[in-house]
């Protein structure tokens, strides 16, 4: 097939993490004789500095245009003075909201031979696999911000619309796997959570009376997390509990620089994401760890392309990869064996290459 993907490689590492996956998805295009034509163009910081907005008319137009868009990290020290009026992060928030990439899709599968990269453990990680569906284009992330110099306030709001759309993506996505959905929320104190509940109740009963669900409240919900998180199968919540959840949830496998993941509207490009920053403190080192990139690449190819061989082939050259021992520094005890971002791209690159001369045999 041939399929245009934009490129963001955006600030600090997120452009050599973006390096690694294209080169991964040029190694499936060659293996399978598809034709993915890249294009790249600027968001975050790398924009403000180009004298743009931090989410340029172009970069946005690219995307509309493109299949699918691959998109690094934004932000940084730089620009991250409290007192300046436009932010890289805007770019990104700019982006989710114009393509109406509602449900941000985030998979939790701790690797075997990572267990020990993991705080927790590693008995209460046998068999975790777990999605988290974040709601992303809502709630106080969205709503109308005031600041004076001795007051702020952020609003939170969502419709049932909002909610029921989401809830949705996450009920289809609990049937195909375990059929069990966790709903996290804040209704003992906020009006929102009780909108949440009521509606994911009825969405529930009405269109999907064959799942289990569960409620829990985020805080009891941060604390289950590490002492059961092999119960989860499907978590559904709203924009920040989601955002803050994950990263958690990525301690559970290792290293937030193991977690892609998928932002997905109705219908349109999807953008596809590490759900680590741009981690300025070892940008341009060479060492940030690529596999949450190139695991975003899987979910593209699945997701937007709809290439599952290809999705699957990803994701087992990653896991063999790991299993060989390729590993940036944040995954090795002993930083003695650690591999730089390039050579981590190169072992799953020729894991990949492997496949096509095994599928041209
Ligand atoms: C994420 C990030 C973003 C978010 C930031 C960079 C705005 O933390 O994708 O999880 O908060 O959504
Ligand atoms: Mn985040």
């Amino acid at each position: 097939m041939r399929a245009v993907i934009a490129v963001l490689p955006g600030d600090g590492v997120g452009a050599e993490v973006t390096t690694e996956a294209v080169r991964v998805l040029e190694a499936i295009a060659a293996a399978y004789g598809h034709e993915f034509e890249f294009r790249e163009a600027l968001i975050g910081g790398a924009a403000i500095d180009a004298g743009a907005d931090p989410l340029p008319e172009a970069t946005l137009e690219l995307c509309r245009q493109s299949d699918a868009v691959l998109l690094g990290a934004v932000g940084g020290p730089k620009w991250s003075d409290p007192e300046a009026d436009v932010r890289p992060e805007q770019g990104l928030l700019a982006m989710r909201k114009e393509l109406g990439l509602f449900a941000n899709l985030r998979p939790v599968v701790p690797h075997p031979e990572l267990c020990t990269a993991s705080p927790i453990k590693a008995e209460l990680l046998r068999n975790v696999d777990i999605i988290v569906v974040r709601e992303l284009t809502g709630g106080i992330y969205f709503g109308d911000k005031t600041q004076t110099n001795t007051t702020a306030s952020d609003l939170c709001s969502y419709t049932t619309d909002e909610i029921e759309r989401v809830v949705r993506v996450a009920c289809r996505l609990a049937q195909k796997r375990r059929g069990r959905l966790t709903s996290v929320d804040k209704a003992n104190v906020l009006a929102t959570g009780r909108l949440w509940r009521i509606t994911v109740d009825r969405v529930v009963r009405e269109e999907f009376p064959d799942l289990s669900l569960e409620h829990l409240l985020v805080d009891a919900a941060a604390m289950h997390l590490l002492s059961r998180p092999a119960d989860f199968d499907v978590i559904v919540t709203e924009n920040m509990f989601g955002d803050i959840l994950t990263d958690e949830a990525s301690m559970l496998a290792g290293s937030m620089g193991l977690l892609p993941s998928a932002s997905l509207g109705a219908d349109g490009p999807g953008v596809y994401e590490p759900i680590h920053g741009s981690a300025p403190d070892i940008a341009g080192k060479g060492i940030a760890n690529p596999y949450a990139a190139i695991l975003s690449t899987a979910m593209l190819l699945r997701h937007s392309l709809n290439l599952n061989d290809e999705a699957v082939a990803v994701e087992t050259a990653v896991a063999e990869a790991i299993d060989t021992g390729a590993r940036t520094p944040d995954l090795c005890a002993d930083s003695a064996s650690a591999m730089s971002t390039r050579d981590v791209g190169t072992a799953v690159v020729s894991r990949i290459e492997h496949t096509r001369h095994a599928l041209r045999a």
